[in-house]
């Protein structure tokens, strides 16, 4: 059996709207996604027992069954015992590069790799519609880290369909290293506070995926409109991270003041997001909130929008 090294990419929310409650106490939500270049590498290796292991280079991530890689293989030994018991147990190692618990899909990536990585290890020939709807049963932004780009997300986030790809736009993000936002504190506390706003019907659910289809983002998406692209990002889990973690909204203000295409902040947070025309302008103004700011806690990273899930680096 083969070993692979996979690339595995981040991701932001260009927009993220809210629109119900689903009976499965999700969230019903209008997105639209896009991969970054930012990306954890992830290797698998058959370790000749039965158990799956991980090993991360980074203590903050779990190497216990929590992890979403190890939920991923999981997953893959159910869905196919006869093959997992004659190919036998994986180490799965991940260089986390992304950072932890951020806004930026990290964990939900890994387990993507996992996913695309077992089906070629264990060479199954899954297609990529079979691959995203195993994943989905792990997490709701799973589906789309394998498959990567730029797509309009609905449902639970797990209903995709890729648009035009967007990968010539630089990106700042900007986050503060000890501060983590937990998705499932985000989305509760939102209901909390604008259940009274949530669409009841199923045909007003299909009017705002419509809305979504024909609306101006994604109209500037497929024009390759950098700067109304900027100006169109949106995030409801805005409402809620940012009065709870105040020093995200100065961080985001901070952003904002420098310059760049648009500024938001990135799924349930805390990272924040600045859009740039250049790698210039975005080390520029990574400059200048570092000075503004002056607070060792704060993370950089200077990354692209692209337009790549899951990518396999090498096999031997
Ligand atoms: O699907 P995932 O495990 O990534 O979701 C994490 C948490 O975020 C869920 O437990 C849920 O509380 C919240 N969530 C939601 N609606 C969605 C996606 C996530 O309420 N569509």
């Amino acid at each position: 059996m083969r070993s692979y090294s996979l690339i595995a990419p981040g991701k932001i929310n260009l927009y993220l709207e809210i629109i119900g409650d689903r009976p499965d106490g999700y969230h019903q939500l209008v997105m639209i996604l896009q991969s970054i270049e930012l990306a954890d590498k992830i290797e698998l290796r058959p370790n000749g027992t039965d158990s799956i292991r991980v090993y991360c280079n980074n203590p903050q991530v779990p190497s216990d069954e929590t992890n979403l890689a190890y939920k991923a293989a999981k997953l893959m030994q159910q869905q196919f015992p006869e093959i997992a018991a004659n190919y036998g147990g994986i180490d799965i190692t991940i260089d986390k590069q992304i950072p932890v618990a951020a806004g930026l899909a990290g964990g939900s990536t890994d387990g993507a790799a996992v996913l695309v990585g077992i089906d070629l290890m264990w060479d199954l020939g899954l297609t990529k519609p079979e691959l995203e709807t195993l994943a989905a049963q792990l997490g709701s932004d799973i589906p789309f880290c394998v498959r990567g780009g730029t797509a309009i997300a609905t449902g639970r986030g797990e209903i995709l369909e890729s648009i035009q790809n967007l990968d010539d736009i630089w990106v700042v993000l900007a986050k503060y290293r000890n501060l983590s936002v937990s998705t499932g504190w985000a989305y509760q506390t939102y209901r909390q506070k604008f259940e009274d706003d949530y669409i009841k019907e199923e045909n007003e659910f299909q009017n705002r995926h419509q809305e979504i289809h024909s609306g101006p983002l994604v109209k500037a998406i497929i024009d390759q409109n950098h700067q109304k692209i900027g100006n169109l990002l949106y995030n409801d889990l805005e409402k809620v991270v940012l009065p709870e973690h105040p020093q995200v909204n100065e961080l985001r203000s901070a952003l904002i003041n420098t310059g760049g295409l648009g500024t938001m902040m990135s799924g349930s947070g805390p990272t924040v997001f600045c859009l740039c025309e250049s790698k210039a302008q975005a080390e520029e103004i990574k400059h200048k909130v570092q000075d503004l700011m002056a607070n060792p806690e704060l993370d950089f990273w200077i990354t692209k929008l692209s337009s790549n899930g899951i990518q396999v680096a090498e096999s031997s």
